[in-house]
């Protein structure tokens, strides 16, 4: 890979990078033609002195799912940019970049329908209890037709109730309202306009006020982003307001609900299943009950994880770092403003 292979606005004198999760092959060749790289993975022990080593230098860091908050932060004094592989920014300090003036890089954009395709996989095997029957065939249960007692629930034509309308969020309500004939309404903190941004869902998709959407939804999808404003907000009174025999599905972060009361709605409440891609703690501990549940139909935080996607989210999260070492506004540049 040499310099000519790169998009324009990247010659940069060469500087310290820091991998902390492993990229693509061809992606790390594009940060090593132009910079001094060191990948190191905190998480593994063996790597953790190379790690901080680097950090200490490091102009640029570049990874995922590792919490970069203040304390790190504060042992990288040269950091002039953080480029997340991941379009969710949980992870970082955001006042303590801020505070610094270090760019926060993040991937909008590339990883929409794959997510969306995911929440769609996860709502589909939900409600036709498609693991589950599964698992049935697989371990020679199936001697006789099934029974009312595993019957599913239709999915066309139910109502999808959307908390968080983003660009995921607008993806999923695409599926549903295009392809499954489902009225979509959502919640979010303004309307969207539908004209400018999703013209095809003009005439589909509704914004109402909470208590609205928790009483009419069938499917209650939460699409929410992790802020202080959203941890912890799917709680015991929401779940106690959503339809009888809904379904609820989280795609967004799994500290925006409540687990406790997730159960207790599920065992005590009229929540008919659950779907989970997310979880307040990651991996989920073999101690939680939301593992086995049986009506809950977990997934190890698969939304965007397609060989297409997290390459197309890696080659951006690269070029957003080398941009922004070449002394040049990235395009994904996190804006809290807009979030
Ligand atoms: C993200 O990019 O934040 C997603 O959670 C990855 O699946």
């Amino acid at each position: 890979m040499t310099l000519s292979d790169q998009p324009p606005g990247i010659d940069a004198a060469r500087k310290q990078v820091l991998v902390f999760r492993e990229l693509p092959p061809d992606q790390l060749a594009r940060l090593q033609a132009v910079h001094d790289v060191t990948v190191a993975d905190p998480r593994k022990p063996e790597e953790r002195a190379c790690f901080d080593a680097a950090l200490a230098q490091a102009h640029g860091l570049i990874g995922s799912s590792f919490p970069v908050d203040a304390a790190l932060l504060a042992r990288a004094p040269r950091l002039e940019v953080v480029s997340s592989v991941s379009v969710g920014v949980d992870n970082y300090a955001l006042d303590a970049l801020q505070a610094r003036g270090i760019l926060l890089c993040h991937t909008p954009g590339v990883l929409d329908e794959t997510v969306a395709d995911s929440v769609f996989a996860l709502l589909m095997a939900t409600s036709r209890r498609v693991v589950e029957l599964s698992q049935l065939v697989r371990e020679g249960r199936w001697v006789k037709n099934i029974g009312e007692d595993l019957f599913g629930c239709d999915i066309h034509g139910k109502t999808l109730g959307l908390l968080g309308f983003g660009r995921i969020g607008q993806a999923v309500a695409r599926r549903a309202a295009l392809g499954f004939g489902m009225p979509v309404i959502y919640h979010a903190r303004r309307p969207v306009d539908l004209a400018a941004q999703a013209p095809e869902l003009q005439g589909k998709a509704a914004h109402v006020p909470l208590p609205s959407l928790l009483a009419r939804a069938d499917f209650v999808v939460a699409m929410l982003p992790l802020s202080d404003s959203t941890r912890n907000m799917v709680n015991a009174d929401l779940f106690a307001a959503m339809k009888p025999g809904a379904i609820f599905i989280n795609g967004g972060r799994g500290a925006t609900v409540v687990e406790e009361d997730l159960l207790n709605a599920l065992d005590h409440g009229t929540l008919w299943a659950a779907g989970l891609d997310v979880f307040a703690t990651e991996p989920l501990p073999l101690a939680s009950p939301l593992r086995t549940h049986p009506r809950v139909t977990p997934l190890p935080h698969i939304g965007s994880a397609t060989h297409d996607t997290r390459h197309a989210m890696a080659a951006l999260a690269t070029t957003n770092l080398l941009q922004a070492l070449a002394g040049h506004r990235p395009a994904a540049v996190y804006d809290a403003a807009q979030a």
